[in-house]
């Protein structure tokens, strides 16, 4: 399959869906035993309203993967522009991925490898130094694959339970 990677935006979001939901039923298969994954229409609506938001704010960069002459997508890849911060002199404005997915029946054929190209072919036209991604602890082969992009583990987040009180 040819694949064309081309940057989207605002109004290529609702194509997004079927993908979007792929990935989250991939982190309830991984993780769904041990944390509440949201419902999958319910997070689509949460990750829509905040894909719009990002994009119509320009805090956003959004590459997608079609077969070529169109048709619906395959992968796609959303980077966030986030503020660099007070600790880590990482430049003004560093990548962060939000989100990486590639369409079931499509993976293991270089198409996550071409969006994360895409995306990296951007921040450093913009001038960026550094991009992070977030991977779940169980998401042995992805974070295999961004590895061998480049990234190295660096902050790791800890999630607690907070009981309420009787
Ligand atoms: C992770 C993902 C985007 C990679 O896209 P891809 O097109 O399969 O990636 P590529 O073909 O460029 O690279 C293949 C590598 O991806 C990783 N990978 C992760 N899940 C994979 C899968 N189900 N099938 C094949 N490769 C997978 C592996 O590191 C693989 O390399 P390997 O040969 O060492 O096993 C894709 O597999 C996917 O959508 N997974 C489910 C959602 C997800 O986990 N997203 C990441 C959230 S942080």
């Amino acid at each position: 399959m040819d694949i064309d990677v081309v940057a989207g935006s605002v109004t290529d979001v609702d194509d997004l869906a079927a993908l979007w939901i792929a990935m989250v039923e991939h982190h309830r298969h991984l993780v769904g035993q041990e944390y509440p994954v949201r419902a999958a229409e319910q997070s689509w609506t949460v990750c829509r309203q905040e894909y719009r938001r990002w994009l119509e704010e320009a805090t956003g960069l959004l590459f997608i993967a079609r077969p070529s002459g169109s048709g619906e997508p395959v992968g796609y890849i959303l980077c966030r522009l986030a503020e660099s911060g007070a600790t880590f002199d990482l430049g003004r404005i560093r990548g962060d991925v939000d989100s990486l997915v590639v369409a079931d029946r499509a993976r293991g054929s270089g198409i996550g490898s071409a969006l994360l190209a895409a995306c990296r072919a951007e921040l450093q036209r913009r001038g960026c130094s550094y991009w992070s991604i977030g991977v779940l602890e169980a998401n042995h082969d992805a974070a295999r694959l961004y590895e061998r992009h480049g990234f190295r583990p660096w902050i790791r987040d800890m999630l607690g339970q907070l009981e309420q009180p009787s």
